[in-house]
């Protein structure tokens, strides 16, 4: 027996300011996108914006439902809003963001487990990775290479 070391990895920017400016500029794509969150639950409004291979970009958001389970994650509704309508445009990136009624969110809000998972399957078919930003309302700026280096010891079609 060994001890194996997988471990997620990314790089971590003290404000929104020191990205680059296309990054940047996606980043408020998403922050925009929170304003037309659906999320009267939680109270929580996440936006996502999509960087395509042909630079369009292409934003999502939650949409909550008084069924609690049956609402999105603003990352799913995007990715779906892509393969949906562009089943053959690769996606270069995702810019997440985040703002609550409840209190300010000066923490990077990483995709939830479910939603790296479907982001996976996208990266994994276009053989590209899928850039990761995501941050809070305020604060620092995660980005990570890959879905794949957010996602250790993932599960895709190939153990099928
Ligand atoms: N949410 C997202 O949109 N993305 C995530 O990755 C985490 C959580 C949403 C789901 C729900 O509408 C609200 O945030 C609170 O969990």
């Amino acid at each position: 027996m060994k001890k194996i070391n997988i471990a997620a990895s990314g790089y971590l920017y003290d404000s929104m300011d020191e990205l680059s400016d296309s990054d940047k500029k996606l980043m408020q794509a998403a922050i925009e996108a929170t304003k037309s969150s659906y999320a009267p639950y939680s109270n929580f409004n996440v936006g996502a914006a999509l960087l395509m291979e042909d630079d369009t970009v292409i934003t999502g958001n939650n949409q909550e439902n008084a069924a609690y389970p049956s609402g999105m994650c603003a990352e799913r509704v995007a990715i779906w809003k892509a393969g949906s309508s562009f089943p053959n445009k690769k996606v270069k990136k995702i810019a997440i963001s985040a703002i609550s009624n409840n209190k300010t969110v000066d923490k990077p809000v990483g995709p939830c487990g479910a939603c790296r998972q479907t982001l996976l399957e996208y990266e994994v078919n276009q053989e590209e990775p899928i850039e990761v930003l995501f941050m809070g309302e305020i604060g620092k700026v995660v980005k990570t290479e890959s879905i794949t280096s957010l996602l250790p010891f993932s599960f895709d079609s190939s153990y099928l």
